[in-house]
């Protein structure tokens, strides 16, 4: 039987699950609150409920498993991802396991101007946020590598999927940048991203980083005017980029900072992958 860890078994974490007992997988999930271990109970996923903020090394038994899927966030600030140093550590007590896959994000490559980029584009954050995901994928390799452990990075733009959608941003009516301004955005539905994450798992190559998206971005603007189209809420004011840094929180802002369009060819290539929703139009319709 597979034994499986989900470190940070959240929204795409328990669709993983699901797809690994559909085949009989023995499935373990890492969260941090109850409320969370109490929805992995009632899905039959083993509970580890630890802390990666303040657990200290022994204090929760994450070796012994054959996969690792590492879904947990960095923190909200500084430059690094101390939990999944604190993870690591933890793994460094015990038997390692034969691979991770990790979700980072876009974010590590920064501002791109809107070109096409594949996964050779050197990586060049730009926030804080950027900085923290590249900190966390530098760690994992170099853990992996000594390890002799294979290890998968996935570089995950906007998921969206069933309560995943900026309905209460639409409703309450906040603005959006003017399209002339606004920078591309890339997307994935979140069931497609589950079944990417099996698939790197499962896949022959190892040691290796691919883009995922959808193959379909457009500029954030429009994102915004389809899902308030699709769910029938009026389209949001559009402002100019001055005004939108008086008015946009600066955790908005920062989404607004870097644009690029993601190539996904090696995805579907490599892991042979066919997207259930290969654009956002069908995924809105599901
Ligand atoms: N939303 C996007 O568009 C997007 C884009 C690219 C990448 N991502 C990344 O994709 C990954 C999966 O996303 P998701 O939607 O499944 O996230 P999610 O539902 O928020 O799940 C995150 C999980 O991490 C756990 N966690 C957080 N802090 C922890 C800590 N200190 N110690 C232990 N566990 C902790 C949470 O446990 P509790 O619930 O108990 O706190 C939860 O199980 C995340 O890393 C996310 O940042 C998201």
């Amino acid at each position: 039987m597979e034994s499986v860890l989900i470190v940070g078994c959240g929204y795409i974490g328990r669709r993983v699950a699901a797809r690994l007992q559909a085949r009989g997988a023995a499935v373990t999930g890492l969260v941090r609150s109850a409320a969370a271990a109490r929805g992995l109970h009632e899905q039959a996923i083993r509970v580890l409920q630890a802390d990666l903020d303040t657990a200290g090394t022994r204090a929760f038994p994450a070796d012994g498993f054959a996969d690792i899927f590492y879904f947990a966030p960095p923190p909200s600030q500084g430059e690094t991802d101390t939990r999944m140093a604190a993870f690591l550590k933890a793994l460094d007590t015990g038997v390692p396991p034969r691979r991770m896959v990790y979700i980072s994000t876009s974010a590590v490559y920064g501002d791109c101007q809107g070109r096409w980029i594949s996964e050779t584009e050197p990586v060049n954050p730009a926030t804080p946020r950027g900085r923290r995901r590249l900190d966390a994928e530098n760690r994992l390799r170099a853990w992996a590598e000594d390890h002799d452990v294979e290890w998968i990075i996935l570089r995950v733009p906007g998921i969206y999927g069933p309560g995943k959608l900026p309905l209460d941003r639409l409703r309450a009516g906040t603005p959006v940048l003017c399209e002339a301004d606004a920078p591309y955005t890339n997307r994935i539905h979140a069931d497609d991203l589950a079944a990417i994450c099996v698939a790197a798992m499962d896949c022959a190559g190892a040691d290796t980083v691919y883009n995922v998206s959808d193959g379909h971005p457009s500029n954030m603007t429009d994102y915004f005017f389809r899902v308030a189209d699709a769910a029938g809420l009026p389209r949001p004011p559009e402002i100019a980029r001055a005004e939108a840094a008086q008015v946009l929180t600066p955790g908005m802002l920062s989404f607004l900072q870097d644009s690029r369009r993601m190539d996904n060819e090696k995805l579907l290539k490599e892991l042979g992958i066919r997207l259930q929703y290969p654009d956002l139009d069908a995924g809105l319709k599901s």
